[in-house]
């Protein structure tokens, strides 16, 4: 018997204006399925009462929290809004979760790892954020999965999609400016679109009202799309994809971590391993060379950004 409550009121998205959330909110309405989706202001981690207010007169059936504070290098500068975007709010929906019996799915990061592992994580490996953004992530893991919620977090990684801001769109604009680009080369990780993870997300969804929450659903999970490269392996993948739509591709220069100091340290090797995922849903992401050629021609073929 589970107790949670899964057949009645829309799923509520989070963070709808971000990468992950306009995914999620364009794959809803192909999908047919009922959800509200909200974004800043009316819905904002730094108004704990926005909170309460959109919960209680959505009363969802299932919360998706695609919101977030993401950028890792302003996380250190503004650690007081990284910790209420990505522990306290986070907290505020799992509490309301748990007092509505509701399911509630988060969003995390690879940042939680300090990339030293060597080898693909795996879900029960040892967390050790190397800055606040990792760290404020970490902690909202854990404060999700304590308040007792049918709660799932899911861990991503290096998030890319045709619209909003991210290191593919930065790729391309950079490219149309600049006949050389230097790209950190000793960093590994999976590229992972955000169309591919909001579709993940959805079946999952699907499958929670089909069979109402599951004790196994619990816990956290990895979820990134196959394969992995560095930063300067998805450039070239960004522009060889992107000369099939007519960009011409300047010159990507292999360079070190060292080479490019950045506020925060990134890990050097941030795989996650999937296969709990795809065992427990049955669920494996495309390829990210598969998701870059699909990402990039969305971008380059949408109105606001041709060339
Ligand atoms: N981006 C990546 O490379 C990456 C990598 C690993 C994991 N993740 C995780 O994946 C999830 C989705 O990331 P994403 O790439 O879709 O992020 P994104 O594009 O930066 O979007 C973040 C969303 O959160 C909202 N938000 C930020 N601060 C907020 C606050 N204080 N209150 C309420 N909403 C707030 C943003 O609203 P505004 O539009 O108003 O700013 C936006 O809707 C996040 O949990 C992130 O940590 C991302």
């Amino acid at each position: 018997m589970n107790p949670e409550r899964t057949s009645a009121g829309p799923i509520l998205i989070t963070g709808a204006s971000g990468q992950l959330g306009a995914a999620l909110v364009k794959g809803a309405q192909a999908a047919g399925l009922a959800h509200r989706a909200v974004q800043r202001p009316a819905f904002d981690f730094d108004n704990p009462a926005s909170i309460a207010q959109i919960c209680a007169e959505t009363s969802p059936s299932l919360i998706i929290n695609a919101a977030a504070w993401t950028a890792v290098d302003a996380a250190e500068t503004n650690q007081d809004a990284a910790w209420r975007a990505n522990r306290d709010g986070p907290a505020t929906l799992a509490a309301y979760a748990a007092e509505q019996h509701i399911p509630l799915i988060h969003i995390s990061t690879d940042y939680v790892f300090d990339g030293s592992k060597g080898a693909p994580y795996i879900e029960s490996d040892q967390v050790a954020p190397l800055g606040v953004y990792g760290a404020s992530k970490e902690a909202g893991e854990r404060a999700v999965l304590s308040t007792g919620a049918a709660s799932m977090v899911l861990r991503t990684a290096w998030v890319f999609s045709a619209g909003r801001a991210n290191f593919a769109r930065t790729m391309i604009e950079a490219g149309r400016k600049r006949p050389e680009l230097r790209v950190v080369a000793d960093q590994r990780g999976t590229p992972t679109a955000a169309p591919d993870l909001a579709a993940a997300i959805l079946r999952i969804v699907a499958l929670i009202q089909r069979t109402g929450w599951q004790p196994h659903y619990g816990g956290i999970f990895h979820a990134t799309n196959q394969g992995a490269t560095t930063w300067h392996g998805f450039a070239t993948e960004i522009f060889a994809q992107a000369a099939r739509h007519g960009e011409t591709a300047p010159t990507i220069v292999p360079i070190t971590t060292q080479d490019w100091p950045t506020p925060v340290r990134r890990p050097a090797d941030s795989r996650l391993d999937g296969q709990k995922l795809a065992a427990v849903f049955g669920i494996t992401l495309p390829d990210w060379r598969d998701a870059t050629r699909r990402v990039i021609a969305d971008m380059l073929t949408q109105p606001a950004s041709a060339p």
